[in-house]
């Protein structure tokens, strides 16, 4: 039995992109399974409101304005067309693409916030905030960069996206530095509101038992819903949602993004005379296609939320793996980067080549590679060698040797395989498996392959016309099923495709099973090529264009590291610093750590320290070996073990310790 149709109304939604830079192929790894799963859907008889927008809150889209000079609704708008263009010509057609800046968002949002005030579950409290002496502002979440206390990774404020990947809290993170100006920043006490999670903890550990999508979401949830804390929810920024009686405070931007889901239904609901209640109140099925990066936020936030201020919340969560360009961690600073208009589709590439790579590269919850060289292969070997081929060589044959779709019935064989290909795909939906369910439909092409190869209908024709007629009529009707099983992953060529088999009606509104319906006996023209081998040459070209700008993006680090600007410090300044020599005593790695190694120096006196060159350095080699370390550095603790003082290295990959150029007495003062 599968989870489609049903009676509850669907809603189906993607994360909504920040209005801050281009789509880039990674983007497309949700929007294009969640386009396909929509399209599915209604090719299962389930209707299904499919819903996304521009999130256009937050401090990345402030910075970023703020570093071009514009207003940060001049940017959001920007970014906000260029995405609708970019899924318009992706043929992801939302039914709705909104913009979290809209009236019925702030009202919305207003409106659960207040109801969560209403409920108790939101408390003021004063909290110690980074704060930029030099700029006099305080300095929410990407103004401010540091380190992780969690996996001492260089950090942003609120998330820690190099490293670890924990979402941090205003004022969690260490060694904070304004990201204007570059200052150390205080701390100073504000008050602010929270939202209280760890209230829900009772009502999570249950809803995820109950939620459906993919494992990689769930079970990270399920071991995130044990230890909740409560979450910040307001920030001193301009651009953003009031916090209802706070005029110097906007909501966190994870508060009003996803209630974008709702005002998008809403508004979508306004302008087609639906009710947007019965999905987001009543008994419904919503879906959240995310990225994994995403997860704790849709999991765990946003259902509590919803349960808090009386909504109802998500059926499922579906959550793709994230991308790779040649097998290189997908980086847009690092030049890692496959842009959707100016890197694919300006070149003339078809949309539905890059879908049908995505849906099949592998499973959804995997990483997905992208490569040019993979590219060309699958859009030569499946799309044009199976799937092109096999429709192709059956139109032409029969418009060739019949003009038409032959009269008779198609074997009861031949429908029992498109039944059960059928069926696979189906259920491989049911479990977001879109790499199974794309294999699934081009195993059919090549069973229709064989099918032709094997009964040479060319000889048949010459000799048995009947015998011929049969064959060429179950190829078409595999034809048939082929071409709305692949509806939902390659619409456009399908599309052209029903046309040739001279169909009638709308191949995208269609159903699966109408490919168990006989196909008419009507003429038919002469077919076009649908999918055409792309040549080496146009491979070369593209990873030249990728070579090229990885290459800019190292030289431009480069540049970058060498013109950082640190404010003009005096003598003094620089006398408070306590540096010294030291010998090393012992070294050990941490458990659970493959970065940080504890080694007692002396300097004078025995002092524990925690560095972070396991990397790069053997214990054995170290010991006896004489460093230079910072003494009165601050005491923190990483991984349960104490850290008093700092191992001095040049900034390198896999770090260069500093040494004394001869041995000198332990504690010698470096000036
Ligand atoms: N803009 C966020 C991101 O790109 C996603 C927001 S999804 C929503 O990570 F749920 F908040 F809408
Ligand atoms: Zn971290």
């Amino acid at each position: 039995m599968s989870n489609f149709p049903s009676d509850k109304p669907v809603v189906v939604t993607c994360g909504l992109p920040y209005a801050n830079g281009k789509c880039h192929i990674g983007h497309l790894r949700t929007y294009v399974p969640g386009d396909i799963f929509v399209r599915a859907l209604r090719k299962q008889g389930q209707e299904a409101v499919f819903v996304c927008g521009s999130d256009a809150h937050g401090t990345p889209i402030v910075v970023n304005a703020e570093e071009q000079g514009i207003a940060p609704k001049e940017l959001v708008n920007r970014y906000h067309k260029l995405f609708e263009s970019v899924f318009k010509a992706m043929e992801v057609e939302f039914s709705i693409f909104g913009n979290t800046d809209s009236p019925t968002n702030h009202a919305r949002t207003n409106s659960i916030v207040e109801a969560l005030i209403q409920n108790n579950y939101v408390y003021p409290q004063v909290i110690k905030l980074a704060y930029c002496p030099r700029d006099k502002r305080f300095l929410p979440d990407r103004y401010v960069e540091g380190i992780c206390p969690y996996c001492e990774a260089v950090a942003r404020g609120d998330e820690c996206d190099q490293g670890c990947g924990k979402h941090l809290e205003p004022g969690e993170i260490k060694n904070a530095r304004c990201r204007i100006c570059g200052s150390p920043a205080e701390y100073r006490e504000q008050e602010h509101f929270f939202f209280k999670l760890s209230a829900f903890s009772g009502f999570l550990s249950k809803y995820l038992n109950t939620l459906w999508g993919t494992s990689n979401a769930i079970n990270y949830a399920k071991e995130w819903a044990k230890d909740l804390k409560d979450w910040c929810i307001t920030r001193n920024l301009e651009w953003g949602v009031r916090f209802p009686g706070h005029d110097d405070l906007v909501v966190y931007v994870w508060v009003d993004a996803p209630i974008g889901y709702i005002s998008f239904t809403e508004e979508w609901a306004n302008r087609t005379g639906n009710d947007w209640e019965k999905y987001w109140k009543g008994d419904s099925r919503i879906i959240h296609f995310i990225g994994e990066d995403i997860t704790y936020h849709h999991c765990i936030f946003w259902p509590a939320m919803l349960k808090g201020a009386g909504y109802t919340q998500p059926w499922a969560v579906v959550a793709s793996g994230m991308l790779k360009i040649d097998d290189k961690k997908f980086s847009k600073s690092r030049g890692y980067v496959v842009w959707v208009d100016e890197d694919y589709l300006d070149h003339g590439f078809h949309p539905d080549l890059l879908r049908y790579y995505i849906s099949n590269y592998t499973s959804h919850t995997k990483e997905l590679n992208f490569s040019w060289k993979v590219f060309q292969d699958k859009v030569n070997n499946e799309l044009v060698g199976a799937l092109g081929n096999f429709l192709h060589r059956t139109l032409h044959f029969a418009y060739k040797n019949f003009g038409r779709v032959p009269e008779g019935e198609v074997d009861k064989e031949i429908f029992e395989k498109i039944k059960s290909t059928t069926n696979n795909v189906i259920s491989a939906l049911d479990e977001y498996e879109f790499k199974k369910a794309t294999d699934e439909m081009m195993e059919l092409a090549q069973y229709g392959n064989a099918y032709f190869q094997s009964n040479e209908p060319w000889q048949l024709i010459k000799k048995d016309r009947e015998a011929c007629a049969r064959v060429v009529k179950n190829c078409l009707q595999i034809g048939k099923a082929l071409i709305l099983l692949f509806e939902p992953v390659l619409p456009g060529n399908m599309e052209k495709a029903w046309k040739q088999l001279a169909l009638a009606g709308d191949v995208h509104s269609a159903r699966f099973e109408d490919g168990l319906i006989e196909l008419p006996s009507v003429e038919l023209g002469p077919p076009e090529i649908l999918f055409s081998k792309i040549e080496d040459k146009k491979i070369k070209e593209m990873e030249a264009i990728l070579d090229k700008r990885v290459k800019l993006a190292k030289s431009k680090e480069k540049k970058i590291e060498a013109e950082e600007v640190k404010p003009v410090i005096t003598f003094e300044e620089f006398q408070n610093l306590d540096i010294r020599i030291g010998t090393v005593l012992a070294a050990e790695n941490i458990k659970g750590s493959d970065k940080l190694l504890r080694l007692e120096v002396d300097i004078g006196e025995k002092r524990q320290i925690v560095a972070g060159i396991a990397k790069s350095h053997d214990t054995s080699q170290l010991v006896g070996k004489q460093v230079v370390v910072l003494a009165n550095m601050k005491p923190a603790k990483l991984f349960g073990v104490e850290s008093c003082g700092m191992v001095l290295a040049a900034d390198v990959e896999g770090a260069v310790l500093l040494m004394p150029e001869r041995k000198v007495r332990e504690g010698t003062k470096v000036r």
